[in-house]
């Protein structure tokens, strides 16, 4: 999609439609709604009094008109003034995109969403802008032979009147773009199923997309892993044909290295700890964490952001085959520690032990990991939010600010030392499950054992990487959760506000 930004006021921009809001009990319209009011003679008004437009959140209405640059005016709901927020902002862009894609439009102009009245930073709310049209148009359905809906948006036009603040929309419109592909880019692959993306197709996509972003990547194979110690993985991918991998992608640049830890299940049958078989299907997206870390490079790279940062995935098929890894097994992971396997079904962890254990041994300054790690966690906090935790509370307090300016909800659990005996083994180290009691916060306390020392912090994504229904402004199926709050995160800790 082609996106500028020009200076103009909305009623003199030429396109298949032009987009203004509304929020909920403005009886008067203000701004571009007003001034798009006035040129239709006041049809807005009327809608609005008579009830036909009242403003809520995601409501469309959609206007054809003659005489005028524009042929139609979409007014979208921007809801109660005091529930508005980044993630509204870009909830309504989607919304507004979704829907006259849906009606064939080809080039749509639109205001910012929030920046007047709404109170939000011009930039953030330009990003969200962006963000929200391209991942609101994303379809996701790659496989479909016949009934595919084409992409039809073409061009997005962002109108600003004031010509003095088009300078710093085009810069937000360039970064907006730069997390929107990657977001999408993380979502094509979340989608796609796990015969297509098997742990060598994975390692080949981000391997191919490190190569077009001008990232460095190093993939480590079975005998890689070997040489490495990297123990965990491979006893994982124990019970599959599929052979694991490891892919370690590198941004070079200044500043202290970040490294972005991500699960690449590409299956999660539970392995011998079998699943039961209802919701099985969904476990092709368990590597969503995975897709996520890379995606935030890829953002990186292509926004030009001069930092250091390292993204490790590990990659492997949780099956179970005559060689499974078995409940009772003892394992030794990268760091040396040992594990008991109690329940083959949590093996998340015991991937992003040794993938952890590397960031470490890679020198890394701050480690964040992202996995679809716990059924407990969607029991906690639903879909609205990721669970937050970790060991450093500057590290979780940057990560709840960059999620914000994301879009994105991260809701902290608390690390408390007594929930250690949770995890303790009579026969290892550590065990891989802790009981059903605090079973989001037993995975991160499992997790905390190989991230060494330096600030870490885990973001379960379990309820958060997937939309079960379509929504006004998405698709179903990956959300891309992550990616942006990564984004974010990096250019807060390299204490860049606006990358070049
Ligand atoms: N991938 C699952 C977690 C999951 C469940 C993600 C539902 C998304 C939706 C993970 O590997 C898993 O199976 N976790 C177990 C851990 C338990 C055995 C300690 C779980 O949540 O039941
Ligand atoms: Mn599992
Ligand atoms: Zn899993």
């Amino acid at each position: 999609m082609e996106i500028r930004v020009v200076a103009a006021s909305l009623t003199e921009v030429p396109a298949d439609a032009v987009v203004v809001n509304l929020f909920e009990g403005v009886r008067t319209p203000g701004g571009a709604t007003g001034a798009v009011d006035r040129v239709l003679g006041g049809t807005l008004s009327d809608l609005i009094a008579a009830g036909e437009i009242q403003g809520k959140l995601h409501e469309t209405t959609l206007l054809h008109v003659s005489g005028q640059p524009f042929r139609r005016v979409l007014v979208v709901g921007l809801g109660k003034p005091e529930e508005f927020s980044l993630l509204r902002a870009g909830q309504v862009a989607g919304t507004a995109a979704r829907f006259l894609q849906g009606k064939g439009c080809r080039h749509v102009a639109t205001i910012l969403h929030g920046a007047g009245a709404g109170g939000l930073d011009l930039t953030p709310a330009a990003i969200a802008l962006v963000k929200g049209t391209l991942t609101g148009v994303y379809q996701g359905d790659l496989h479909k032979t016949t009934d595919r809906q084409e992409p039809r948006l073409e061009r997005l036009t962002v109108v600003e009147h004031d010509a003095a603040k088009v300078p710093l929309l085009e810069a937000a419109v360039r970064q907006g773009q730069a997390v929107a592909e990657a977001v999408n880019w993380a979502r094509d692959q979340v989608n796609e199923p796990s015969n297509v993306l098997t742990p060598q197709e994975f390692a080949r996509r981000i391997q191919a997309l490190a190569d077009e972003s001008g990232l460095e990547a190093a993939t480590y194979d079975e005998d890689g892993l070997q040489a490495l110690g990297a123990r965990a993985i491979l006893a994982v991918a124990r019970g599959s044909e599929e052979p694991p991998r490891m892919v370690v992608v590198r941004h070079r640049g200044r500043g202290p290295l970040l490294a972005f830890v991500g699960k690449g299940v590409t299956f999660d049958s539970g392995g011998i700890s079998l699943k039961p078989r209802e919701k099985m299907h969904e476990m092709k997206r368990d590597m969503a964490g995975a897709a996520a870390v890379v995606g935030a490079l890829r953002a990186l790279a292509t926004a030009g952001v001069d930092l250091n940062v390292v993204a490790i995935t590990a990659l492997a098929e949780n099956l179970p085959g005559g060689r499974a890894l078995k409940p009772g097994d003892v394992i030794t992971a990268l760091n040396g520690k040992t594990i008991e396997v109690q329940n083959t079904d949590a093996e998340g962890r015991l991937l992003l032990a040794d993938a952890l254990a590397h960031a470490s041994d890679l020198g890394a300054d701050y480690v964040v990991d992202l996995a679809t790690l716990t059924g407990a966690c969607v029991v906690a906090l639903g879909h609205q939010a990721s669970g937050l935790m970790g060991s450093d509370q500057a590290l979780l307090a940057a990560l709840q600010a960059a999620g914000e300016e994301a879009g994105e909800r991260l809701w902290p659990l608390p690390l408390y030392p007594e929930y250690r005996e949770q995890v303790k083994s009579d026969v290892a180290d550590l065990r891989n499950t802790g009981g059903r009691p605090a079973g989001a916060i037993t995975g991160a306390i499992f997790l905390q054992e190989f991230a060494g020392n330096r600030p870490w912090a885990h973001l379960d994504i379990a309820g958060t990487a997937w939309r079960e229904e379509e929504a006004p402004y998405a698709a179903k199926g990956a959300t891309g959760v992550g990616v942006h709050t990564l984004y974010n995160l990096a250019l807060r800790l390299s204490g860049e506000a606006t990358p070049s």
